[in-house]
């Protein structure tokens, strides 16, 4: 857990998404599904799906060049990239590493995040630690998935969640310390890896013919204990920053929540008794993106004139390891 000093802004955002659109029907003719069952268990009507030149690095280097056409810098102008993911390129070197290319750039510091669904959260606490000293002036953070490439297209149960997408932050260190990120919180609880992960092509299980066989490259999940663990830590994630800064739910002009599935958003919104007008939802239209969702939440909401000067925008993610975090902005 940590507090940290304002003074680092989210200057510009930006976002991708890949032009192809499946929807629950195209899905539903492929697959023992029906549009009802998974616009009632989740919210979602479509997805974006990447097509084989859209990689991981591909949309959130695009994402990037929107955030920083907003930002109104260039990318000489940055001196520390982080990307949030957990379906890079490759294992090694980073997708930071690949993006920072593709942005033209040499020579700066750029590694990539892992904490899932909750990287984006993650990466705004080491950003904006890392910009408190002298060493870095403008940072982009990127949240990019090809999370189609990891999916079971024969397991309903899962492949239906979810979607690719890139949406980026360009943050900026600025002498107004009014407002800006005023805190970050952060957990993990890694007893249960089992019930949300890639089983297969890390160290711990190579490919092998049988891993294959056995669809271990494939992501695996505990839909339903999820679910419960999803709402609770959500939920503290959001009272703790509330409490924190002695603030009331009414305070907070907006919340963005990890867009994974609506009902858990709205056990959300109940459980902290915030009217639903004051969340941000685009799930419908992307499924989970896990580490793009909410920086492509935050890209819409900007666009859509949902926050002002001033406002109090609060940030809540839930993911794999199991990870959680919230983060509190007073936009300026
Ligand atoms: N279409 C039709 N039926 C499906 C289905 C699909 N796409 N996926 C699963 N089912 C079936 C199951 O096989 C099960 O059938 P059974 O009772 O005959 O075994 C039935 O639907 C009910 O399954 P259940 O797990 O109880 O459904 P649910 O109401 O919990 O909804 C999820 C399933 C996955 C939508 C829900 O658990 C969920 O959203 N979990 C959180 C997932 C998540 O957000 N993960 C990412 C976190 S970052």
């Amino acid at each position: 857990m940590t507090r940290l000093a304002p003074g680092v802004i989210i200057s510009g955002t930006g976002s991708y998404a890949p032009s192809r659109i499946v929807t629950n029907d195209e899905i539903s003719a492929q697959l023992d599904t029906t549009d009802e069952w998974i616009r009632s268990r989740t919210g979602i009507k479509e997805r974006r799906i990447a097509g084989d030149d859209e990689s991981t690095s591909f949309m959130g280097a695009e994402a990037a060049k929107s955030a920083m056409d907003s930002a109104g810098v260039s990318a000489s102008d940055i001196d520390l990239i982080i990307v949030a993911t957990l379906s890079p390129d490759m294992l090694f070197p980073s997708t930071a590493s690949l993006i920072q290319t593709q942005l033209g750039l040499r020579k700066i510091t750029s590694f990539d995040l892992s904490a899932a669904c909750s990287g984006f959260i993650y990466a705004l606490e080491v950003v904006s630690n890392m910009m408190r000293s002298d060493a870095y002036q403008h940072a982009l953070i990127i949240g990019s998935e090809k999370i189609s490439s990891i999916l079971d297209w024969e397991d309903r149960s899962t492949c239906v969640l979810f979607g690719d997408g890139a949406g980026a932050v360009v943050l900026s260190k600025t002498d107004d310390t009014s407002a800006g990120i005023i805190d970050s919180y952060t957990g993990n609880d890694g007893a249960k890896p089992e019930l949300l992960c890639l089983p297969g092509g890390g160290s711990a299980c190579p490919p092998t013919i049988d891993s294959l066989a056995q669809r271990k490259h494939f992501l695996k999940m505990n839909g339903r204990e999820i679910f419960r663990i999803a709402v609770r830590w959500m939920e503290q994630s959001a009272v703790i920053m509330l409490e924190r800064h002695g603030l009331k739910p009414e305070d907070i002009s907006l919340i963005i929540p990890h867009q994974a599935n609506l009902r858990i958003i709205h056990a959300l919104a109940r459980s902290i008794k915030i009217p639903k007008e004051k969340l941000f939802v685009n799930v419908e239209r992307y499924g989970n993106t896990s580490a793009a969702s909410i920086p492509i939440a935050l890209h819409e909401a900007r666009q859509k004139g949902c926050i002002q000067s001033g406002d109090y925008v609060l940030l809540v993610a839930f993911g794999a390891g199991l990870t959680w975090g919230s983060t509190l902005i007073k936009w300026h």
